[in-house]
């Protein structure tokens, strides 16, 4: 392995003998010398290679290089004459290691996302998606860090569930059983029994049971892993397979818990300011205008916290038109989230205190008996980016909860079991990781922050 593009160029001085391998973005030749931009993922910039007629292979190669070869390049590294780079490569040996056939699909000019969306092989080769995947990576070890230093045990929960974690019934099927003729049972029910896992499986929506059963031991646990939701919605926030953080807290409660999730963000935001400068300029520049002062402001400000009832009234004062008209009792759809942050505190909003009907089982009634202790956290252009509550901890309250919403304690036994042994107030939230990139990148559609997005109708890469 050669250096990477990022080593040489962040090097202060010219000077010294590197190797370099990588894809080149573009190839102008001269009159006199070809100028090769040499990316290798490593860093946003290519570094520029200048090629001279001296070289033995300047006709024989470096003269036919275009657009997407593979090279190899040995160099000197020396200060740049022109605009825009510090140092460049002058090339002492150039080899061509994969050229590139006619038709090639991602030529110099700007592709549409969609478009790239059908060569989702290639696009991680272009500027968009290369800034993409490397915010990914950095958010990522920035989550990790965040939870590792604060002492929580990063747990693996499965993906191979036979419990629905949010009780909505949006789960994919796991099955070996023939699609054709599946053994059934007398009453002419598909047998489950006979499958795989002696039961009905599923990919999992959420691995926060499983993440309760870690707190319940640990104190402090995490997971960081996909998730699947096979609700058929074709928004550009909405994907079929995602990853989630999940972190949960055993005595803790929902003020804790929005504390955290505060505390995360803006940690989260500020590792990728600073560790992705160059990406973040790149967003800035040509994707979401002002995206690095929303972010700085995101990380600077304290967040806005309201309960769900203040926020109703906020919205039924606006005098806006809503498409689904609001009032108290009904889920906030995104439009009402988003006139919540982007209009009325402009900045991050964390609504709490939902109504019971509207939340999932496992969610702390409050003493009202109309509540439950649920959080969302919303941002401007997104909405809802974080989900979290207070658990039900309470045995008793817990069977009402999911007899109310027709869940049988069969399914869950050991969920209610950890309440009958041990129980204790505990509290968490789930960050879709696609969102908080998509936030972070300002891109219009999550399908661009997935490297393989899973929608209806595709998982073709
Ligand atoms: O609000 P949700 O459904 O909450 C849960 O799953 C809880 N079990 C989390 C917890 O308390 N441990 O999902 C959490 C987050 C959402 O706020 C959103 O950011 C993201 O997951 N999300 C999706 N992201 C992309 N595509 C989808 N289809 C998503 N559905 C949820
Ligand atoms: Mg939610």
């Amino acid at each position: 392995m050669g250096d990477s593009v990022r080593s040489v160029l962040s090097r202060s001085e010219a000077g010294g003998s590197v190797t370099l391998e990588g894809w080149l973005r573009t190839a102008r030749h001269g009159k006199e010398v070809s100028f090769l931009a040499l990316s290798d993922g490593s860093c946003f910039a290519p570094i520029q290679v200048v090629a001279n007629p001296e070289l033995d292979e300047f006709e024989s190669v470096v003269r036919s290089l275009g657009n997407g070869c593979a090279v190899r390049v040995e160099g000197e590294v020396v200060a740049s004459p022109g605009k825009g780079q510090s140092l460049e490569v002058h090339a002492t040996r150039v080899e061509l290691v994969g050229g590139v056939e006619d038709d090639y699909p991602l030529q110099k000019k700007r592709h549409g996302f969609e478009y790239l969306r059908t060569i989702a092989h290639l696009r991680p080769r272009t500027n968009t998606f290369g800034a993409v995947l490397r915010v990914r990576n950095v958010a990522a070890r920035a989550i990790h860090e965040f939870f590792q230093e604060r002492g929580f045990v990063w747990l693996h929960s499965p993906i191979v569930t036979l419990s629905d974690a949010e009780g909505a019934g949006q789960m994919f099927r796991v099955t070996q059983l023939p699609a054709d003729d599946p053994p059934r049972t007398e009453d002419g029910a598909v047998d489950f029994g006979q499958d795989f896992f002696g039961a009905e499986a599923h990919l999992t929506v959420s691995g926060q049971l499983e993440a309760e059963i870690g707190a319940l031991a640990l104190s402090k646990v995490y997971t960081f892993g996909p998730t699947f939701r096979a609700e058929d919605s074709n928004t550009s926030r909405h994907l079929a397979e995602f990853w989630m953080v999940e972190p949960e807290m055993a005595f803790c409660d929902l003020a804790g818990d929005m504390d955290l999730a505060e505390e995360f963000l803006k940690h989260t935001l500020a590792a990728v300011l600073e560790g992705c400068a160059d990406d973040m300029e790149f967003f800035e520049q040509r994707v979401s205008k002002g995206i690095l002062e929303t972010l700085q402001h995101v990380v600077d400000s304290p967040f806005e916290r309201l309960s769900y009832t203040e926020a109703v009234e906020i919205l039924e004062k606006s005098g806006r038109e809503f498409e689904y008209p609001v009032r108290w009792g009904v889920d906030l759809q995104s439009e009402h989230e988003r006139y919540l942050t982007e209009e009325h505190v402009k900045r991050p909003i964390v609504v709490r205190d939902y109504p019971r009907e509207i939340k999932a089982f496992y969610m702390y009634l409050n003493d009202d008996e109309k509540t439950v202790g649920a959080m969302d956290v919303l941002v401007p252009k997104i909405g809802e980016i974080v989900g979290g509550s207070q658990r039900e901890h309470r045995l008793e309250v817990l069977r009402t909860r999911l007899a109310d919403h027709g869940l049988s304690e069969e399914q869950y036994w050991w969920y209610l079991d950890l309440r009958r042994h041990g129980s204790a107030p505990h509290a968490g939230f789930g960050l879709g990781f696609e969102r908080l990139v998509q936030f972070m990148t300002g891109m219009a559609n999550i399908r661009d922050i997935a490297p393989f997005p899973r929608v209806p109708g595709n998982a073709e890469f």
